[in-house]
């Protein structure tokens, strides 16, 4: 059993930040961090484009970007919260800065910035085109700072531990739902382990792996979201998944490497098989819609010409500032035989973002008493129906601050309790060893082929159902298998993406319009239904 003050559940952009600020603040404290994986497999690694902040009023204002996610998200973001993260954004950036992260920067020192679709300006803070991975680089450097955080990686977390794990009988309804700790599997000795903590932070990411094609890595399975389902905390908006445009076409390979959209902001275009540059017909913002709209028309132009790929045309730009900026796309075409500047890179939409996730209120806490949410498993009201590019990694560092200082206040003002010690181990009496893996393997591929083919970029009300009745199947035979074995991280990860499914089928078929990500055939229109679905 392990004991600590606070614990953090993942290892990207939201979990170390919060972590840092709060063993600054309490270096008597200690504050722990799980992670299922090795420490530095996130989806905040592979990020590309960068961190959208206004850090220039001269060319650009908090009003442009504050409007810029707003359209983006088609009417259903809170603008409380985007006002606060757009106002928050430069403080929190320049932390991380000062924390060792590199932006590019001209000879004059001046940044550079990127633009992508949706943006107004040019305001995107970037390292090269791995921004990603150069802040995890500096933000796991500076947790090294601090004796007092203590990194276990390999840990799979598996529950959430409330008042049902004490015997009582928790709902939805149950007012005062408060956690505890977690569960969690201790990957290096298929031990089960109970951690109590004072406070949670859920920082555990997205849940791209419920497609087939997704520019997201093994590790997005959507575990935190599944498991505060299971402990009955709100979830919201997950019927807006957002499906990146351009992400490379390479048959059979998954996860699909990303060719950000920031190439797109230095003047590559699209173009169909014919070699029509056809954004024209779609969207007078051309190429630099905002998402939703690029990855539709590109879905459309696919099904038009009967082609499973369309081109991103990289060959006009300049081949120096393309060098500079975009060097490790190029060598990914490179390695795979394909010269940028000669050839048009063969493209297609790739599932990508989950806007939506463990609801919380404008802190960051969780309607789950001592449980917070950060980064892409939260839905806390920035992105609505659809988010503005690069501005998750934005959110994650403006509420894990957020998170950090409502808990200081809740903790000085003594409203955080003690550890609970009549909390339960982990019971695994009655299980096995699963007998055949075919049948983890074959259900995950199957969840992903359904949620592809009926619950993607197009959806109507038939392929919703059909999908319902597909994933209630894999449920049950799921939940069956899951009594009677002893716990894998496969068998724990396809329970968690099967609810991760449900949850977006039944936010789908809840609204009944079209808008931001969720495109309905059946209701092209929008409804005044200004309202997050809540389940
Ligand atoms: P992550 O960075 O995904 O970290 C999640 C952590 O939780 C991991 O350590 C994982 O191991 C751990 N975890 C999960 N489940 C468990 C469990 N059961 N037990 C223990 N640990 C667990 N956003 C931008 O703003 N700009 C960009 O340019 C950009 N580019 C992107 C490019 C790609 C290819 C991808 C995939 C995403 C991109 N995004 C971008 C989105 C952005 O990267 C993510 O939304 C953000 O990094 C999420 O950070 P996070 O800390 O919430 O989660
Ligand atoms: C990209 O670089 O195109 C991805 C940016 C994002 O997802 O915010």
């Amino acid at each position: 059993m392990l004991k600590t003050d606070f614990l953090v559940i993942g290892s990207g952009i939201a979990g170390l930040s919060f972590a840092v600020k709060t063993a600054r603040r309490y270096s008597n404290s200690t504050i722990t961090i799980l992670t299922k994986a090795n420490t530095d497999e996130t989806n905040t690694k592979y990020a590309q484009g960068g961190i959208a902040v206004v850090n220039d009023t001269e060319h650009d204002s908090f009003a442009k970007h504050i409007d810029d996610t707003l359209i983006a998200g088609d009417g259903l973001c809170n603008r409380t919260i985007v006002e606060a993260v757009v106002h928050e954004g430069p403080a929190r950036v320049n932390e991380i800065i000062e924390w060792g992260t590199e932006f590019d920067r001209d000879t004059q020192g001046e940044f550079m910035r990127g633009k992508e679709g949706g943006h107004s300006e040019y305001r995107i803070l970037h390292h090269k085109d791995i921004t990603g991975w150069e802040i995890e680089r500096a933000l796991l450097e500076e947790v090294k700072q601090y004796k007092n955080i203590h990194i276990h990686n390999h840990w799979f977390v598996l529950d959430i531990i409330t008042q049902h794990h004490l015997g009582y009988l928790v709902t939805k309804a149950t007012p005062d739902i408060t956690c505890y700790g977690v569960y969690a599997l201790n990957l290096a000795t298929n031990k089960t382990e109970k951690i109590l903590s004072r406070v949670t932070l859920m920082a555990s990411g997205g849940a791209g792996q419920v497609y087939r094609t997704t520019t997201n890595p093994r590790i997005a399975t959507g575990d935190g979201v599944a498991m505060a389902y299971r402990a009955k905390a709100r979830i919201e908006n997950m019927e807006f998944i957002q499906f990146h445009p351009t992400a490379l076409f390479e048959d059979g390979i998954s996860p699909s490497f990303l060719i950000t959209e920031a190439i797109r902001g230095d003047g590559a275009i699209l173009r169909n098989k014919d070699g029509v540059a056809f954004m024209a017909s779609y969207d007078s913002r051309l190429d630099l819609a905002p998402r939703d709209i690029v990855a539709r028309a590109i879905d459309s132009e696919m099904k038009r010409t009967g082609t499973e790929h369309v081109y991103l045309d990289c060959r006009a730009m300049d081949h120096e500032k393309f060098m500079q900026h975009f060097p490790n796309i190029y060598a990914k075409c490179k390695q795979i035989g394909m010269d940028v500047f000669d050839r048009m890179i063969p493209i297609a939409p790739a599932a990508h973002y989950c806007c939506g996730g463990i609801k919380t209120d404008e802190f960051g806490h969780s309607s789950i008493i001592n449980m917070y949410a950060c980064g892409e498993c939260s839905s806390t009201g920035l992105h609505g129906a659809n988010r503005l590019a690069s501005n998750s990694l934005l959110e994650a560092l403006v509420f894990a601050h957020r998170c950090a200082e409502h808990i200081s206040e809740r903790l000085e003002s003594g409203r955080i309790p003690a550890f609970n010690d009549a909390v339960p181990d982990w019971d695994a009496k009655g299980t096995d060893m699963p007998g055949e893996m075919i049948l983890i393997t074959q259900s995950l591929k199957e969840l992903q082929q359904v949620m592809s083919d009926y619950v993607g970029i197009v959806r109507n009300n038939t392929r919703l159902e059909r999908a319902m009745k597909r994933i209630d199947l894999l449920h049950e035979e799921t939940e069956e298998l899951y009594k009677s074995s002893i716990l894998s991280p496969q068998l724990c990860e396809l329970r968690n993406l099967i609810t991760i499914g449900y949850l977006i089928v039944k936010g789908a078929q809840f609204r009944k319009e079209s808008r931001g990500l969720h495109f309905n055939t059946d209701y092209p229109g929008k409804s005044n239904l200004l309202q997050p679905v809540v389940l």
